[in-house]
C-alpha cells in the first residue's frame, strides 16, 4: 500500500542508484573519484586510487587486485549532490569477475557507460549492455578521453548505434579535440562550457557563455568556430530528440563527451544524470510488484563479500532496499528460512569507509554483517512472504577439482570452499555419489583468489587440478518419477549445486544432448534464477 509518511516520499525523491560500466581502462575509476570530487565526498584527486592500493596492501587476496591491477571486490559509494543522495555500486571492470557484475546490475536503477572515445565500442561494455537490456535499465552514456586522438564524434555516435543497437541523442558536444579539446557544447541549454587550458584537471574552472552566436564565442573557440558550428546544426537538424520514455525503457541513450582525466565535462553529466535517471523503481517478486513508496520494508541481497577490512573479518550481505524505511535495530524477516533477526548493525559505505545505519531507504544499499546464515538472492521483508526474482546464476564454464596438501585440514578446507562460493564468485558442485567436490568458474583468476583466500583466511594449502568437464546445465524434472530414472542412469553426472539444486557436469554436449534424449520430461538450463531455493 502507497504510504502517507512523508519522510518516505522524501528521502524516495532524494535518491539516485547507480552502477558504472565500461571497458576495462576506458576510465572508470577515474570518472568514479571526480564524481566524488563533485560529491565533496573526497577531497584530492588521486584519493579512490591511492586508497584502493593503501587497503589492498593488508591482504593477499587483495594483492592480487593489485598485481593484476583490477579490481576484484566491489564496494558501495555514497555520496550527496545538489539536493540528491547519490549511490553508485562499484562493479569489477574485469571480465573474470561478469557474473558479480550482472548481479550488481540488478540492484541499480540506472547505468553510466564509459566508451574510450580513442577506441569505441568493447567487448566488456557489449556484453554489459545485454544485461541492461534485458533489465530494461535506462544508461546514459559518457565518451572519455577526448583529450587523446579520439574517434571523430560523428563516427563514435555511429559505432555505438552499430554496436549496441541502442538509438543515441548527444547532449553535449565536444569543442576541439586531442590535445586542442577546449570544452563542450551544452545541447540543452546551449551554454558553450569552455575550459581554461591552464587549469587542466584540477579546479575545473570554466568560462560558461550563454549562447554559441556570438563574437564572443567566435573569439573564445578560435579556429574549431566554423567547425563545431557547423555539426551542431547538422545535429539539431539530424539526431533523435531526447525521448523520456524511451530512455527509460533503456531504448534511447543520452551522450555526453568529455575527458574524465581532466575534469572536462564531467559537471554536465553529473547534471544531466540527476535530472534525467530514475529514482528507486519498483521491482517484481514471484508473488507480486513491490513499489518504492510501501510502507512495508523489503529488500534483497545481491552480493556477499568477505574481509573488506581485515579488522573486521566477517562477510558482509549487500541489501538493495526496495520499499520502506529500514530503522537500526529493526526485525527482518527472511522468508527462505522463514527466521526473523534483528539488525543493529547494518553498514553504509562511502568508498570503504563504513558507519552504521540508523535509517536507510528505498534505492540504499545496506551492509548487513552475515555469519553464513544470508545467501545471494535472498528477500527479506518485515513479515510478508516475498521473494524478488531477477537475481541470476550463470552456469560456469570452467571446471577444477580442488586437492589438499595437508589431508588433515579436509573440515576446513569443506568449510573455506563453502564459504568462500556462497559469495557467489565462484561454483560448488558435490556429487550424488562419492566425495571429490568440483569448483566452476566463469573465468580463470576466480581459482587463484580462492586459492590465495583459503590459504590467508583458512589457513588451507590447496591446489586446483584441471578436468575434463566441460559442460554445466541445471537440470529440471517433470516429476519424481523422470527425477529418480535420471539419477539412477546417469549418477556419475549428476551433482548438486551450493543451493541443493541438481546439475549435470560432463565431458561434452554430446553427453549432454544424450541424457536428454534417454530421459524425456528432463529439461537443462543454462542459467538459474536463485530463489525460491531451500
Ligand atoms: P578503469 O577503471 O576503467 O579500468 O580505468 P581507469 O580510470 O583506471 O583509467 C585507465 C587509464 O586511462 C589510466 O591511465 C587513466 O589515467 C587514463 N584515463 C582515464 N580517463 C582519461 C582521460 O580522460 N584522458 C586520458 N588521457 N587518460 C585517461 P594509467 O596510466 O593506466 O593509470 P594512472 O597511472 O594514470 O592511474
Amino acid at each position: 500500500m502507497t504510504s502517507q509518511n512523508p519522510e518516505l516520499h522524501r528521502e524516495i525523491a532524494r535518491r539516485r542508484t547507480f552502477a558504472i560500466i565500461s571497458h576495462p581502462d576506458a576510465g572508470k575509476t577515474t570518472i568514479t573519484e571526480k564524481l566524488l570530487l563533485f560529491g565533496g565526498a573526497i577531497h584530492l584527486a588521486g584519493a579512490v586510487k591511492a586508497k584502493r592500493n593503501q587497503k589492498s596492501a593488508t591482504s593477499d587476496w587483495m594483492s592480487i587486485e593489485r598485481e593484476r591491477g583490477i579490481s576484484v571486490s566491489t564496494a558501495v559509494m555514497t555520496f550527496e549532490y545538489r539536493t540528491l543522495q547519490l549511490n553508485l555500486l562499484d562493479t569489477p571492470g574485469h571480465n573474470d569477475f561478469s557474473e558479480d557484475t550482472f548481479r550488481t546490475l540488478t540492484a541499480v536503477d540506472a547505468v553510466l557507460m564509459v566508451i574510450d572515445a580513442t577506441k569505441g565500442v568493447e567487448l566488456q561494455t557489449k556484453k554489459l549492455l545485454e544485461v541492461c537490456r534485458l533489465k530494461r535499465t535506462p544508461v546514459i552514456t559518457f565518451m572519455n578521453k577526448l583529450d587523446l586522438e579520439a574517434m571523430d564524434p560523428l563516427d563514435l555516435l555511429d559505432n555505438l548505434e552499430k554496436e549496441l543497437h541502442m538509438a543515441c541523442t548527444p547532449m553535449t558536444w565536444p569543442i576541439g579535440g586531442g590535445k586542442e579539446f577546449q570544452g563542450v557544447y551544452d545541447l540543452r541549454d546551449k551554454t558553450v562550457n569552455f575550459y581554461l587550458a591552464a587549469d587542466r584537471g584540477h579546479k575545473n574552472e570554466r568560462v560558461v557563455l550563454d549562447s554559441l552566436v556570438s563574437p564572443e564565442a567566435k573569439q573564445l573557440i578560435g579556429k574549431h568556430y566554423e567547425q563545431v558550428t557547423g555539426e551542431i546544426e547538422l545535429l539539431e537538424g539530424a539526431s533523435e530528440p531526447y525521448d523520456q520514455t524511451r530512455f527509460l525503457r533503456g531504448q534511447q541513450t543520452p551522450v555526453f563527451f568529455g575527458s574524465a582525466l581532466h575534469n572536462f565535462g564531467v559537471k554536465e553529466l553529473l547534471d544531466c544524470f540527476c535530472d534525467l535517471a530514475p529514482g528507486p523503481q519498483p521491482r517484481e517478486t514471484v508473488h507480486r510488484v513491490v513499489d518504492a513508496d510501501e510502507d512495508s520494508f523489503s529488500g534483497f541481497v545481491f552480493k556477499i563479500q568477505a574481509n573488506m577490512d581485515r579488522n573486521h573479518r566477517d562477510r558482509m550481505a549487500f541489501i538493495r532496499i526496495v520499499s520502506g524505511i529500514f530503522r537500526r535495530g529493526m526485525d527482518i524477516y527472511q522468508p527462505r528460512t522463514g527466521k526473523t533477526m534483528a539488525v543493529r548493525n547494518a553498514m553504509t559505505f562511502l568508498a570503504r569507509d563504513r558507519s552504521i545505519v540508523e535509517e536507510a531507504y528505498p534505492g540504499d544499499i545496506i551492509g548487513v554483517p552475515n555469519h553464513g546464515t544470508i545467501r545471494i538472492a535472498d528477500t527479506f521483508t518485515q513479515g510478508e512472504n516475498l521473494q524478488f526474482t531477477g537475481v541470476p546464476s550463470f552456469a560456469p564454464e570452467l571446471f577444477r577439482r580442488v586437492r589438499l596438501r595437508d589431508p588433515m585440514k579436509q573440515k576446513q578446507l569443506q568449510k573455506g570452499l563453502t564459504e568462500v562460493c556462497e559469495e557467489g564468485a565462484a561454483q560448488l558442485f558435490r556429487p550424488l555419489i562419492g566425495s571429490e567436490w568440483i569448483v566452476g568458474a566463469v573465468g580463470t583468476l576466480q581459482f587463484d583468489v580462492i586459492v590465495a583466500r583459503l590459504r590467508e583466511e583458512y589457513n588451507v594449502d590447496a591446489v586446483f587440478e584441471g578436468l575434463a568437464l566441460q559442460v554445466c546445465r541445471w537440470v529440471a524434472c517433470k516429476d519424481a518419477a523422470v527425477q529418480k530414472k535420471l539419477e539412477d542412469s546417469a549418477t556419475r553426472d549428476l551433482f548438486t549445486d551450493g543451493h541443493g539444486n541438481l546439475c549435470l557436469l560432463t565431458e561434452t554436449r554430446f553427453r549432454a544432448d544424450y541424457i536428454v534424449e534417454k530421459n524425456p520430461g528432463v529439461t537443462l538450463h543454462t542459467t538459474m534464477e536463485l530463489h525460491g531455493n531451500k
